[in-house]
C-alpha cells in the first residue's frame, strides 16, 4: 500500500491482512476532510445511493433509501463471541470465537471485489479525553464513511491519537456484496441472508457483515460504544450506557447534569433536548448526548460523563416543531435522512411531521404515495444523521474532555399500564434493581421484537457480557462512590381505555424533571410508597396547564395485583441468570413483596402522608 498515513505497525498489518482477505479494487485511508467527504457524496449521488434534497429548503442534505430488508438492528443475528459462553450470558447470542471467525472468513473472502475499502480512524469521545477511546473501522460502504464522519470524531485527528504505538478497537465491516466486473451496483447493497453483527470482547474487536443500516454498520455506535465498551468498563471500573446526557439550569443559575436510559425509540432524543413549557421558561435544558454515555468515577468522587458520539442518529417519525423544535433545527442542514419520504419540492416528510400529509409523496421505498395509500410514507424506523453541534440546545461542555458530573440517573420504559409516571429509588441498590427490572413494549428500532419484554437498563440488546455480571458491576460501581447519583423511574407512555397517551409528554416532561432535581437537591417532598419515593400532586409545578389532579393520581397508581404480577415477571427474568444473579436482587425483591403484601388491595398515593 502506498501513502499510508500512519506508522502504526499493528494498524498497517491489520489493513494489509484485511485487504488480502477482502480483495477490494483499492484501499483508501480516510482523513475526514471536507474534500474527501464531498468526493464521497458526489460519488453516491452519481450512483443513486444519495438523493440531494432541495438546497434552498435543506442545504447540503441527502436522502437515502435502504433495501426494504435492511431497515433496523437485527438482534437475532447479533453475537457476543466471548471465549466462555457464560461470559455472554443467557440474554445474548453466543458462538465460539474460532467457529464464528471460520464462518466470517468464508464470507469475507473476496467480499469487497470491485469496491473501495475505506480505512476510517475515529475517536469515541473528545479527542484525547481520558474517558474517550479510539477505533478504526474498515468498510466498503461510502454511506457508512460519511455517516461515521457525522457520528464520531473521524479522520486524521483520531489517527494522531492512535499514533505509532497506540491501541485501537478493530471494527471490520462489509455490506457483503462483491461487484463482479461489468456489473452495476444496486443503490443499497446488503446481504440479509448472511448478516452477522459479531463482537469479540476479549480481543476488543467487532466484525459485521451484510447490513448497511445504523447500529449494524456504524460500528462506533452500538457495537463499540456499548457492547465492547461495556466489557471494557467491567474490566476497568467504568460504565458504558444507553443513556442521554442533559444539563438542567434552574432559576438562580444552578446547573445539574442528568443521564437517562430509555429503550430504543422511547424518547431519549426528545428528552435530551426538551424545551420547557412556557410557564417554566426560567428552566433551561442543554444537550450533551441523546443515545450513549460513558461514565467514569473522578478523583473527587463524582461520576463524570462524556458522549462518545458527535452526532444524532435519531428517529424521524413523530419529530416536529411542537414535539422537538431543537431536533428540527439540528436537521435543517448537513443531514443525511434514511428511509423518510420525499416531497414534490425536494424536501423530506414523515408521519407526524405535519398534521395533514402532503397530497403526494415518494415513499421510503421510492414509490408514489398519497394519503389514501393505507401505508406509512416513511419507515417507522426512518432516521436522520446530523451533527450534534447543530442542535440549538447543545451544551457548552459537549466536547469537554473532562466530561460533566452526573447527579441523577433516570430509567424509563414504554409501559401502557401499571407503571407510575415517576418515582425515586430508596437507595443505590434499590435503584439498580428498578433499572434492572425495567419492562418495555416493542418499537420499530429492532426487527422481530416481542410485544413486551424486560430491558434491563435499556441495555438488553447492547450489553457485551453476562447481564448478571453487569448487574453486579452496577452495584459495585455505586458502592465505591461516596455520594452516588440518585436513581429514578419514569413512564411517559400510559394509555387510557381508548389507547391514547394519558400524559402529554415531550416538553411537559419538564414538570417531572423539576421534581427529580428537587429530590437531588434534597428540597423535594416524597411520599414513601411500596414502589419508592413518590411526589404528591402539589410537589410538581403545574402552572400553565389544566392537567387534572385526579388524572395525575391515576397515572401514579398501580393496583396491588398488577404490582404482584410485575414482581413475578422479575422472578422470571432473574431465573435466567441462575446463581450468577447478585444476592442483593433477591433481597430487594423480597423487600418489595413485603411492602406490597402489607399495603391495601389498591393503594393510592396519599394526598396527605400523615
Ligand atoms: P434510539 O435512538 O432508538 O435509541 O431512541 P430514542 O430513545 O432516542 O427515541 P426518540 O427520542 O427518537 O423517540 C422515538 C419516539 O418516541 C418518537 O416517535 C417520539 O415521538 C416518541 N416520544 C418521545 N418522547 C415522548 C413523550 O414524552 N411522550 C410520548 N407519548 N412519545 C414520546
Ligand atoms: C437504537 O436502536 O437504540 C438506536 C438506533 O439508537 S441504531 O443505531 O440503529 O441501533
Ligand atoms: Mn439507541
Amino acid at each position: 500500500m502506498t501513502n499510508t498515513p500512519t506508522k502504526n505497525a499493528a494498524l498497517i498489518s491489520w489493513v494489509n491482512e484485511i485487504a488480502a482477505l477482502c480483495k477490494p479494487e483499492s484501499v483508501h485511508f480516510c482523513d475526514g476532510s471536507e474534500e474527501e467527504n464531498a468526493k464521497l457524496i458526489a460519488g453516491m449521488v452519481d450512483s443513486g445511493t444519495l438523493i440531494p434534497l432541495n438546497p434552498e429548503k435543506r442545504p447540503n442534505s441527502f436522502l437515502s433509501r435502504s433495501d426494504p430488508r435492511d431497515v433496523a438492528r437485527v438482534e437475532s443475528r447479533t453475537f457476543i463471541c466471548s471465549l466462555n459462553p457464560n461470559d455472554a450470558g443467557p440474554t445474548n447470542n453466543w458462538m465460539a470465537p474460532l467457529e464464528m471467525k471460520a464462518k466470517l472468513d468464508a464470507l469475507f473472502d473476496g467480499c469487497m471485489r470491485g469496491r473501495t475499502m475505506y480505512v476510517v480512524p475515529f475517536s469515541m469521545g473528545p479527542l484525547g479525553s481520558d474517558i474517550a477511546h479510539v477505533g478504526v473501522q474498515i468498510t466498503d460502504s461510502p454511506y457508512v464513511v460519511v455517516s461515521m464522519r457525522i457520528m464520531t470524531r473521524m479522520g486524521q485527528g483520531a489517527l494522531d491519537v492512535i499514533g505509532e504505538h497506540g491501541k485501537f478497537v478493530k471494527c471490520l465491516h462489509s455490506v457483503g456484496v462483491p461487484l463482479e466486473p461489468g456489473a452495476t451496483d444496486v443503490i443499497w447493497p446488503c446481504n440479509p441472508e448472511n448478516t452477522y453483527v459479531t463482537h469479540f470482547p476479549e480481543e476488543r474487536a467487532i466484525i459485521s457483515f451484510g447490513s448497511g443500516y445504523g447500529g449494524n454498520a456504524l460500528l462506533g455506535k452500538k457495537c463499540f460504544a456499548l457492547r465492547i465498551a461495556s466489557a471494557m468498563g467491567r474490566d476497568e471500573g467504568w460504565l458504558a450506557e444507553h443513556m442521554l446526557i442533559m444539563g438542567v439550569e434552574t432559576p438562580g443559575g444552578k446547573k445539574t447534569y442528568v443521564c437517562a436510559a430509555f429503550p430504543s425509540a422511547c424518547g431519549k432524543t426528545n428528552f435530551a433536548m426538551l424545551v420547557p413549557p412556557e410557564s417554566m421558561s426560567d428552566h433551561k435544558i442543554t444537550t450533551i448526548g441523546d443515545d450513549i454515555a460513558w461514565l467514569k468515577p473522578g478523583d473527587d468522587g463524582k461520576v463524570y460523563a462524556i458522549n462518545p458520539e458527535a452526532g444524532f442518529f435519531g428517529v424521524a417519525p413523530g419529530t416536529n416543531a411542537a414535539t422537538n423544535p431543537n431536533a428540527m433545527a439540528a436537521i435543517s442542514k448537513n443531514t443525511i435522512f434514511t428511509n423518510v419520504a420525499l416531497t414534490d419540492d425536494g424536501d423530506v416528510w414523515w408521519e407526524g411531521l405535519t398534521k395533514t400529509p402532503p397530497a403526494h409523496l415518494i415513499d421510503w421505498r421510492g414509490d408514489d404515495w398519497t394519503p389514501e395509500a393505507g401505508r406509512p410514507a416513511a419507515h417507522p424506523n426512518a432516521r436522520f444523521t446530523a451533527p450534534l453541534a447543530q442542535c440549538p440546545s447543545v451544551d457548552p461542555h459537549w466536547d469537554d474532555p473532562k466530561g460533566v458530573p452526573v447527579s441523577a440517573f433516570i430509567f424509563g420504559g414504554r409501559m401502557s399500564k401499571d407503571m407510575p409516571l415517576v418515582f425515586q429509588a430508596f437507595n443505590w441498590n434499590h435503584g439498580v434493581y428498578l433499572a434492572a427490572t425495567m419492562g418495555s413494549e416493542a418499537t420499530a428500532a429492532s426487527v422481530g421484537q416481542a410485544a413486551m419484554r424486560r430491558d434491563p437498563m435499556a441495555m438488553l440488546p447492547f450489553c457485551g457480557y453476562n447481564m448478571a455480571d453487569y448487574f453486579a458491576h452496577w452495584l459495585d460501581f455505586g458502592r465505591r462512590l461516596p455520594n452516588p447519583p440518585r436513581i429514578f423511574r419514569v413512564n411517559w407512555f400510559r394509555r387510557d381505555a381508548d389507547g391514547k397517551f394519558i400524559w402529554p409528554g415531550f416538553g411537559e416532561n419538564m414538570r417531572v424533571l423539576a421534581w427529580v432535581l428537587a429530590r437531588v437537591d434534597g428540597r423535594g417532598y416524597g411520599v414513601e410508597s411500596p414502589l419508592g419515593w413518590m411526589p404528591r400532586h402539589e410537589d410538581l409545578p403545574w402552572e400553565g396547564t389544566d392537567f387534572a389532579e385526579d388524572v395525575f393520581y391515576d397515572l401514579m397508581s398501580v393496583s396491588r395485583d398488577a404490582a404482584a404480577a410485575e414482581v413475578r415477571q422479575h422472578e422470571e427474568l432473574f431465573d435466567k441468570f441462575l446463581d450468577r444473579l447478585p444476592k442483593e436482587f433477591v433481597f430487594e425483591r423480597e423487600l418489595l413483596k413485603s411492602r406490597l403484601w402489607r399495603s391495601p388491595q389498591t393503594w393510592e398515593l396519599a394526598h396527605d402522608p400523615t
